[in-house]
């Protein structure tokens, strides 16, 4: 059987964590879709870079177009951030017929509409499972397990940063700027963490939950967003002392045509459920009209939890391969075609 072949690009702390998935649960991945999963390419900034994964030199790049351009390269997974060049890259894989996993949110939010268009228009899967919380597979659970509802409400934390650093400053005491530090090196953080504490991640991921929990587009400028900086250590001690918990909490709510989406840092009663989601972990409440309250919860950062909703998307593009629907596939998380609520 012929093997199918991924372009990386990126191999930082989700791509390491992609590429040992796919070598230690190769079995299971090829039990599953039919034939044997291999890495053909791997594109990173600095090639001469130690890593915590092995790759053969010769399978490294640091040329993007050795990947979106590789007629070997069957699908592309984009793990290496960034917005505007990004869309580029992966307009040019999908034109060029490959399948894209993504785990970028930054690019979803802004631009999930286009690409996803793109496409379809092109026959391709585009998966983003990873964008939101992390391991949690809260976009398949939207567009899939509660497809049949009308969605309300949707209230959780969906940075891991933020809940580390308020947990660690809150249970241990902690300097803030040393365990925004700790998150970095344990790779949770954005590389330009400004976006983490500042609260622009957790709107990116409330304004996608929105848009596929809504179906309506919601804007990131539709998000109001205030992050963790103002948070002193003196606010977490009070609070604790009056039985409190600050968490910053993201929160979408409709009532009919009206939206309303925020992120904030939330007094919680420490007896209320997200006041014990601790470190990296998020947890998102979501109601429906039918089903009534649901909770996802999970780790929402770090290298193999998020690879392995990667890695599921890689599983999900497979199997659309052997079935032949790639880009209409039923369960893939799409955009609505609606415009946003106010230009209605
Ligand atoms: P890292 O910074 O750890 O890794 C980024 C990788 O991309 C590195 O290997 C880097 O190369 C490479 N890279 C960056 N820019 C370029 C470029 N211009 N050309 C070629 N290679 C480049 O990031 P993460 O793995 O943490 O995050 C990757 C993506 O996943 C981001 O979109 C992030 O938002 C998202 N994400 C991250 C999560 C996490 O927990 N970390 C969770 C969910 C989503 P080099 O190694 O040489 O520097
Ligand atoms: N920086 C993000 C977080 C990574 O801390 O939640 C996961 O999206």
């Amino acid at each position: 059987t012929k093997s199918i072949s991924v372009g990386l690009l990126g191999l930082g702390t989700v791509g390491s964590g992609v590429v040992k998935i796919i070598e230690n649960h190769q079995d299971k991945l090829s039990h599953q879709v039919g034939c044997p999963v291999t890495v053909k390419k791997v594109v990173v900034k600095n090639i001469d870079k130690v890593r915590d994964v092995e790759i053969s030199s010769e399978k490294l790049s640091t040329n993007v177009e050795d990947v979106i351009h590789n007629p070997d390269v069957d699908v592309v997974i984009e793990v290496m951030g960034g917005v505007e060049e990004t869309r580029d890259y992966i307009l040019t894989a999908l034109r060029n017929k490959k399948h894209v996993v993504t785990a970028n949110k930054d690019l979803m939010a802004v631009y999930g509409s286009e690409l996803l268009t793109v496409a379809s228009e092109n026959g391709c899967d585009l998966f983003y499972e990873a964008s939101v919380a992390g391991g949690i597979p809260i976009l398949r659970g939207l567009a899939d397990g509660l497809a049949s509802d009308r969605i309300t409400k949707m209230m959780g934390i969906v940075n891991g940063t933020t809940n580390f650093i308020l947990t660690k400053m809150t249970k241990e005491g902690s300097a803030y700027e040393e365990v925004l530090k700790e998150a970095q090196e344990l790779g949770y953080a954005e590389a330009d963490p400004t976006s983490d504490v500042g609260g622009l991640d957790a709107a990116r991921k409330m304004a996608i939950l929105a848009t596929l929990g809504f179906s309506m587009k919601i804007d990131l400028d539709d998000v109001q967003v205030q992050g963790i900086t103002e948070v002193t250590e003196e606010d977490l001690q009070y609070s604790k002392q009056l039985g409190y918990t600050v968490k910053l909490i993201g929160y979408a709510h409709r009532d009919g045509d009206n939206v309303e989406v925020s992120v904030q840092p939330t007094l919680l009663a420490d007896t209320h459920p997200l006041a014990s989601v601790s470190d990296e972990y998020n947890a998102v409440y979501v109601y429906g009209e039918a089903v009534g309250e649901t909770m996802f919860y999970g780790p929402g950062a770090g290298s193999l939890p998020t690879a392995t909703a990667v890695v599921s998307d890689l599983v999900g593009v497979m199997k659309n391969l052997r079935l032949g629907v790639n880009g209409k596939s039923a369960v893939t998380p799409q955009f609505p075609k609606q415009l946003k609520t106010e230009d209605q």
